[in-house]
This record gives structure tokens, C-alpha cells and sequence, in this order.
């Protein structure tokens, strides 16, 4: 295939992506998006093997395994995740992008000849770096995936570990590499195989520090900023196999990546460069015990006496509705209180549940309509008009303590006022804490009344009632 053709076709495939990313910006052109992405995602695949400078039959028997064994991993995988262990599986593709780009530099620098890298006997400088910056973002992308992926498993604590002078440790550690990478083009006399393998190791324990240290409430943002490295290490990658198609598709996932990690910063209040420097969340101190301050507790009956004499509703979805899979009674439950003619709307924190938009992926699964759905700066006003709260498995994203304790490790997250309705009702199976592992004050307050049950089944009862 001629190179301007092949060119074009890359570019195709790279502007498919873009529209992708484009329409999965909103859940109506979602599955539109998913189309586009899969045919710029096969394009390049085709255009790359029709490529293959060397036709063996060795070669071919390498890429069909690759695929087969590759699409068939990923294939039962996604099929079996459940949607609330999203979270790790992106953890994991994210691990599998850098520790690809760290082989692709390894099978460069052991035979650079194969990829075209060798000017007058020697690996282009520009190609050398090319493949430290493969090996510094590729290995900090995959052990600091490992640590995200054990920590939000459960395999690890999510507590942040916070090891003594860990940022001196860092600088040092990025020193080090700085070095041995300089070492490598002056050509010091060392083995350069040995240099490449310490630097290596060396990035890998850098990804390590950096992603240990943060504690479970500030994973999402992790995970968002590990899947953008993911996408850089792809681009750098791209350059050193001379892929057009990997340059651009890198720089998409990269700097979306960035941009989501910058709105989920914005959403928690959380300084971006802090999360780079994988510094924070090791403010998680002063939690507080609850256990003896009295508490109103309701039945399916009094909720739904209190909903029928509302005129106006507005539901939090939070994670344990994501538990409980309860988001079709969810919906049958408000269906029964428009026909009653109460005003029913949802109301969704950015980071509620366990990844970026998961409840407006759970309600549109249960088709509600997108126009009763809003974001938080749209209505968190309203909850002061509101005569119920209807807060679903929800807990972090209420938790009045982001705004009254400086000591809380959500300090400063914005959250959804529901104390500020008129009566508040929480669904959830306990008094229990929420994902940052902090008690909320919410439960024990005037016009709360807890429905201590799971999701699901309060949700049924109610409607029943109704
Ligand atoms: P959480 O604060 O985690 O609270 C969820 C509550 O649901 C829990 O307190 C739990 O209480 C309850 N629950 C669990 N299973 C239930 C069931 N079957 N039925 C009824 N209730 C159930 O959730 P949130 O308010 O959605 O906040 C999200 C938290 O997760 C934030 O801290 C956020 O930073 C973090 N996080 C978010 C993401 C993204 S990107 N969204 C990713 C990772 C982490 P009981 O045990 O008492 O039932």
C-alpha cells in the first residue's frame, strides 16, 4: 500500500475516533460512538497487517494468536465484570498500555536494526528518546496501575501508605533515571543493556511510590490520569514504530485522560498538579464514631406516606443502588409518583458510585428520561424547595463534613445538599460508612429518616405500597 494512502487511512481511522469520544459525550449517541471507535479501531488494525513489511508465515502465526488470545481474555472479561468492578478493569487495561509500550521500547532497543532506528552504526538519538520516555511513562502506567487495580480489588489496603521523605525518595528515583538516560547518550562505558534494565526498574518503582500514597477516595481521579499516561506511552510509542495511527490515537486517550482527570479534580476540589505528584490523600485522619446519637429509623410504609404527600422529589443514586441493581424499580417507583403528579427529578454527583458518568449509565439503563436527570451545579439550589430527598445507596457525595470538617478527608469535594430538603430519606442496609470511610452527620439529623434495608428491595416495597 503507498504511503500516501496508508496516511490517509490512519488519519481516517484517527478522525473515527475523534467522532467516537464526540458522541460518547452524552448517553443518547453513546452506542454511536462505541460503533465509530470499533470500525477506526479495525481501519488501523487492517491498514497496519497490510502493512507488514515481512509476509512470514511466522509472523502471521504470532499476530492471529496475539488477537485470538488477546480478544479472547478480553471478551470473557468484559462480559463477566460487574458494572460496580469497572473501576479495576480499567485499572488493568490501563496496566496492560504501559507494559506494552515498555516491550515495544525493549524490542527497539534489542534490535533497532528491525525497526529501522540505526544512523551510522548507532541508535538515532531521537529514537533513544523516544524509548526512555516509552520506559519512564510505559513502566510508571503499569506498576502504578497494579497498585490502583490491588487497592480498588481490596487485595491491598486503600488506606494511603505514606512512606517517610517519600517525595525526596521520588526526586531522587527521577534523578537517577535523569542520569542513567544522559549516561546513555554520551555513551559512557558501561553495558548499556545493564543501564536500560536499571532505568527500568527504576521507573517501574517510581510508579509504585507515586500511586501508594493515595487513598481510596481519590482512586477515580487516579485511574482517569493512569488511563492518560496509558495514552501518552502509546503515542511515544507510535513515533519509534513510525505508526501514524498510534501517534494519534495515544494523543487522544492522552489528553482526554488529562481533561477528565482535570473535571473529576475540579469535582473533588482536588489541585491537579497534587495528584500528579501523587501526593494527597494522606490528610485522612479524624474519623469520628456516631454510634450512640439517636436516630430516626423508617418502614417501606411511612416512606411511602411521606413521598405520596410530596409535590416535589428529588432522587440521589449513589453506589449501593448500583449494588443492589435497583435501578428498574428505581424506576417504576418515580413512574408511580408522576402519575400521582409529584415532580421527579435525579440529581448525580460527578463521582458518585465507582466511576465517571456510572449513574447515568445505570438510569439510562432503566430508561429514564435524560431531561429529569441533572448534574449537580444544575440543581443542588432546588434541594431548598424540595419537599423529599430520596437518597438511594448514596453516602460520600452528602456528606455535609466536605464542608464543615477541614480535618475530613473529602474536605472540599462539593456535594449534593440534600440536609437542605424538607425531610430527607436514606436508603442503605446500615448506619455504616461510605466509600471514604468517614461517618456522615446527615443520618442523624432532624429531618432525616433512614430506610435501613438493601436498595432493591425497599425500593419494590415502596412501589408496592404505591
Ligand atoms: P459511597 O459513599 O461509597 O456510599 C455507598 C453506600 O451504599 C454505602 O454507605 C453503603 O452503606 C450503601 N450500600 C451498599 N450496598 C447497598 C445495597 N445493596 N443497598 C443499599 N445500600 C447499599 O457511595 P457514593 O455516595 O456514591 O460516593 C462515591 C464514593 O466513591 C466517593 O467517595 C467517591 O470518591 C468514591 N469513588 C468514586 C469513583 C467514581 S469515578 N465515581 C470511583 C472510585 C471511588 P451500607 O453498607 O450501610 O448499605
Amino acid at each position: 500500500m503507498s504511503n500516501d494512502l496508508t496516511s490517509i487511512l490512519y488519519l481516517t481511522s484517527g478522525i473515527l475516533f475523534v467522532l467516537a469520544i464526540r458522541s460518547l459525550s452524552s448517553p443518547e449517541t453513546a452506542r454511536v460512538g462505541n460503533y465509530l471507535g470499533m470500525f477506526g479501531m479495525f481501519l488501523a488494525f487492517l491498514v497496519t497487517i497490510v502493512n507488514l513489511d515481512n509476509h512470514h508465515l511466522i509472523n502471521w502465526i504470532l499476530i492471529v494468536s496475539g488477537i485470538t488470545i488477546g480478544a479472547t481474555i478480553g471478551g470473557i472479561l468484559s462480559k463477566k465484570v460487574a458494572m460496580t468492578d469497572m473501576p479495576q478493569m480499567v485499572a488493568a487495561l490501563n496496566s496492560m498500555g504501559g507494559l506494552s509500550a515498555v516491550c515495544v521500547a525493549w524490542a527497539a532497543f534489542l534490535s533497532p536494526e528491525s525497526f529501522g532506528l540505526i544512523y551510522e552504526d548507532q541508535i538515532k538519538v531521537s529514537s533513544l528518546i523516544e524509548m526512555l520516555l516509552g520506559i519512564l511513562i510505559g513502566s510508571i502506567t503499569f506498576s502504578g496501575s497494579v497498585i490502583a487495580f490491588l487497592k480498588l480489588q481490596g487485595t491491598m489496603t486503600g488506606a494511603p501508605v505514606i512512606l517517610p521523605f517519600r517525595h525526596l525518595l521520588n526526586i531522587l528515583l527521577f534523578c537517577i533515571f535523569l542520569i542513567g538516560a544522559f549516561s546513555m547518550f554520551f555513551e559512557i562505558q558501561f553495558n548499556h543493556t545493564i543501564l536500560f534494565l536499571i532505568i527500568t526498574i527504576l521507573a517501574l518503582s517510581l510508579g509504585l511510590l507515586l500511586i501508594i500514597p493515595i487513598g481510596g477516595a481519590d482512586m477515580p481521579v487516579v485511574i482517569s490520569m493512569l488511563n492518560s499516561y496509558s495514552g501518552f506511552a502509546a503515542a511515544i510509542i507510535g513515533f519509534t514504530l513510525g505508526n501514524l495511527a498510534l501517534v494519534i490515537t495515544g494523543a487522544l486517550v492522552g489528553s482526554s485522560g488529562a481533561i477528565l482527570s482535570y473535571i473529576m479534580c475540579k469535582a473533588m476540589n482536588r489541585s491537579f498538579i497534587a495528584v500528579i505528584m501523587g501526593g494527597f490523600g494522606e490528610e485522612s485522619i479524624g474519623i469520628s464514631s456516631n454510634e450512640n446519637k439517636p436516630v430516626k429509623i423508617g418502614s417501606a410504609d411511612d416512606a411511602s406516606f411521606i413521598l405520596k404527600n410530596a409535590s416535589s422529589i428529588i432522587i440521589v443514586p449513589g453506589y449501593g443502588m448500583a449494588v443492589a441493581r435497583a435501578q428498574n424499580a428505581l424506576k417504576e417507583m418515580t413512574d408511580k409518583l408522576k402519575k400521582m403528579g409529584i415532580k421527579v427529578s435525579f440529581a448525580i454527583h460527578p463521582v458518585a458510585g465507582r466511576m465517571p458518568g456510572h449513574m447515568n449509565v445505570l438510569l439510562a439503563e432503566a430508561d429514564v428520561s435524560y431531561d429529569e436527570i441533572f448534574e449537580l451545579n444544575e440543581i443542588n439550589s432546588d434541594f431548598s424547595q424540595t419537599d423529599v430527598a430520596f437518597v438511594l445507596g448514596a453516602n460520600d457525595v452528602t456528606n455535609p463534613a466536605a464542608k464543615n470538617d477541614p480535618q475530613s478527608p473529602i474536605y472540599g469535594m462539593p456535594i449534593l445538599e440534600v440536609e437542605n430538603a424538607k425531610t430527607v430519606l436514606f436508603v442503605k442496609r446500615s448506619l455504616g460508612i461510605g466509600y471514604a470511610g468517614i461517618d456522615n452527620d446527615l443520618f442523624y439529623q432532624e429531618n432525616t429518616m433512614m430506610l435501613l434495608s438493601d436498595a432493591k428491595k425497599m425500593t419494590e416495597e415502596i412501589s408496592s405500597n404505591l
